[in-house]
C-alpha cells in the first residue's frame, strides 16, 4: 500500500499537525437569559444549568466567563405579561429593564461584546414577533417597531444587534434608522436562515414567549420563520441580508441544518453565525443526563462539528462549560 491515511494519526502530535479545524473560546458566543429584579437564579427546567438571572448575577456570570476568555454575549429579557401589548412598546421604553441592564453591563465590562435580540415575542401580548393583525403577522407595519427597538438598544450600549424576527427588509430598516441616529458602528448580526424549528422549545420556556394559543393569533410561526424543507431559499435571503448591510448572516438551528451553514459559506464573504439553539443543547443534556452518552466528549464534538461546516461564529449554551473545559487544559 503505498497510501496509509493512519500515518497521519499515529500519535496525538501528529493528528495536531494535520487537525484542520479548531473550535478556540473566542469563536463563542454565550447566551444570557435576564430576569426583572435582584438576587435571582432560576434553573430553565428544559435546560438544566442553564440559569434565567438578575442583573448583578448577570454581572457575577460575565465577570467569571471573561477570567475564562469568554467576551462575547447573546442577551435576552424575560419580561412579566403585564408589561406585553399589542405593538410590544416596552421593547423600546426608555425604562426596559433590559436596556438598563445592557448599559451596566458595558459600563462595568466595555471589553465584552454585548449582542442583543431584535423582535417583538418578548414584548408582544401575541407571543409573534411582529405585529399580529386581523389573525396575521403583518410585515411592513412591524418594521417601524423593530427599527425603534433597534435604536433604544443601540443608545443602550449593546455592540451588535440580532434582528431574530424573520420580517422582509428589516436588515435595511434597522441599518437605516441607527444611521440615521449616528450609529455607524453598530453592527447587525442578522439571523438569515432562521427555520420554523421544533427546537426552540426550552428557550420559549425561558422566556414564557411561545405563540399565544386562541382567538385568530396564528399558532405558529411558518409565515415568516422558513420551511426546514428549504435549502436554496437560505441563499436569497442571504442576498438580502448582505444587500440590506448585514454584518453577519446567521443560520439557525445549527445541527441540523450544517449543509445550510456550509452552503452560506461558500457562497458569501460576510462571517457566519450558527446558533446552537435550545433543543439542540437540551436533548444532548437529557441523553448525557441518562447515561447514554458522555458529555465531555458529545459535546466538543457537537460545536466542532458546527464549525467544521463553516460557523466561525457559534452561539451556544455551552460555551461557559467547553471554556472551562478549555481551561483546564481538557480540550
Ligand atoms: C425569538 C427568538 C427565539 C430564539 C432566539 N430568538 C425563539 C423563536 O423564534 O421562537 C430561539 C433560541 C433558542 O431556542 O435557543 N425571536
Amino acid at each position: 500500500m503505498l497510501k496509509r491515511p493512519r500515518r497521519n494519526r499515529v500519535s496525538a502530535s501528529v493528528r495536531g499537525l494535520v487537525q484542520e479545524t479548531h473550535l478556540e473560546v473566542n469563536h463563542l458566543v454565550f447566551p444570557l437569559f435576564l430576569l426583572d429584579g435582584e438576587k435571582i437564579r432560576s434553573e430553565v427546567p428544559s435546560l438544566p444549568g442553564i440559569f434565567r438571572l438578575s442583573l448583578d448575577q448577570i454581572l457575577k456570570e460575565v465577570e467569571q466567563c471573561l477570567t475564562l476568555g469568554l467576551t462575547s454575549f447573546i442577551m435576552f429579557p424575560a419580561v412579566s405579561e403585564a408589561l406585553k401589548d399589542k405593538i410590544g412598546s416596552y421593547g423600546y421604553n426608555p425604562a426596559n429593564f433590559y436596556l438598563k441592564a445592557a448599559t451596566n453591563i458595558k459600563k462595568r465590562f466595555p471589553e465584552c461584546t454585548l449582542i442583543s435580540d431584535v423582535a417583538m415575542d418578548p414584548y408582544n401580548a401575541d407571543g409573534h414577533d411582529g405585529l399580529v393583525r386581523a389573525g396575521k403577522v403583518v410585515n411592513d407595519d412591524s418594521l417601524g417597531i423593530l427599527a425603534k427597538m433597534a435604536v433604544a438598544q443601540a443608545e443602550a450600549g449593546f455592540d451588535i444587534l440580532g434582528p431574530s424576527d424573520m420580517m422582509d427588509g428589516r436588515v435595511g430598516a434597522i441599518r437605516q434608522a441607527l444611521d440615521g441616529a449616528g450609529f455607524t458602528d453598530t453592527g447587525i448580526m442578522s439571523y438569515t436562515a432562521k427555520y420554523a424549528s421544533a427546537f426552540y422549545g426550552p428557550f420559549r420556556d425561558a422566556l414564557d414567549s411561545a405563540p399565544k394559543a386562541g382567538g385568530d393569533i396564528p399558532k405558529d410561526k411558518k409565515t415568516y420563520q422558513m420551511n426546514p424543507a428549504n435549502k436554496r431559499e437560505a441563499l436569497i435571503e442571504a442576498e438580502l441580508d448582505t444587500a440590506e448591510g448585514a454584518d453577519y448572516l446567521m443560520v439557525k438551528p445549527a445541527v441540523n441544518y450544517l449543509d445550510v451553514i456550509h452552503l452560506l459559506k461558500t457562497n458569501f464573504n460576510l462571517p457566519i453565525a450558527a446558533y446552537h439553539v435550545s433543543g439542540e443543547c437540551a436533548m444532548l443534556l437529557a441523553a448525557c443526563r441518562n447515561g447514554w452518552l458522555d458529555f465531555d466528549s458529545a459535546m466538543p464534538e457537537t460545536l466542532m462539528g458546527i464549525r467544521r461546516a463553516g460557523a466561525d461564529v457559534v452561539i451556544t449554551y455551552f460555551a461557559k462549560i467547553y471554556a472551562e473545559m478549555k481551561a483546564k487544559g481538557q480540550l
